[in-house]
């Protein structure tokens, strides 16, 4: 089976925990995307629920598949939140942020009472930062002195780079507004210390360290459906 269907079989699987009357966690990314469609069809076959989605893109995807949605203003508390991530670890850490939409990821992710995790078997990871560069979210007032802190931390950083239509490379703009540094640490043995001492520089808004956050990570994989936590 190849990458794309080990995606569209856990992201499908995910779907099954979904009952009439929730309020669902709507993640990013490609992995993610096939749950929308799929939420979407049985939205349309009468399924009653609500999402709140964790990008701009991710809401747009959901409009045009009709799954009705709302705000963590209206609804505090999220039952259950589908959401991908770039690397995950045998004790359900994960690095996201790979799509750019890790604070709302997390913010979501911090209201919801259950979180599955969707991801193809290139993800799995032995050591957390070996296989992905973690994304950090930093405001752009003074990033380059946000940089120089971040990279006493994981030595070396990258800030983020967009295309634009006539082919330049810009910053890439946050749905926050924010700029994203991508740290390539040599792994990270210890995420829940990382997560916090990067948090607490100035500067900083989120970063894509998620630890005992996710339920159940789903694998879909060559030889079919496997199971974290
Ligand atoms: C979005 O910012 C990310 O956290 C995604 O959930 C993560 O990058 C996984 O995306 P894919 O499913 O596209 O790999």
């Amino acid at each position: 089976m190849n990458t794309e269907n080990q995606k569209k079989i856990a992201a499908e699987k995910a779907t099954e925990s979904i009952q009439s009357g929730m309020v669902v966690g709507l993640g990013t990314g490609s992995t993610v995307y096939y749950a929308l469609l799929k939420l979407g069809t049985m939205a349309r076959e009468g399924l009653d629920i609500i999402g709140i989605p964790t990008s701009e893109g991710t809401e747009k995807i959901a409009l045009e598949q009709k799954i009705p949605l709302t705000t963590l203003a209206t609804h505090s508390t999220i039952d259950l939140t589908i959401d991908g991530a770039d690397e995950v670890d045998k004790d359900l850490n994960l690095i996201k942020g790979g799509g750019a939409a890790l604070v709302r990821e997390k913010i979501i992710a911090n209201a919801s009472q259950k979180i599955l995790i969707v991801v193809d078997e290139s993800k799995v990871s032995r050591v957390l930062g070996t296989t992905f560069p973690l994304p950090v979210e930093i405001v752009r007032f003074g990033w380059e002195a946000t940089q120089t802190e971040v990279n006493r931390i994981c030595g070396r950083s990258t800030l983020r780079v967009a295309s634009t239509q006539d082919g330049k490379q810009n910053p890439l703009i946050t749905d926050n507004s924010n700029y994203i540094l991508d740290c390539h640490f040599d792994g990270i043995l210890a995420p829940a210390e990382v997560e916090l001492q990067l948090n607490n520089i100035p500067g900083v808004v989120e970063n894509g360290i998620f630890v005992n956050r996710a339920d159940k990570i789903i694998i879909g994989t060559s030889s079919g459906i496997q199971y974290m936590g």
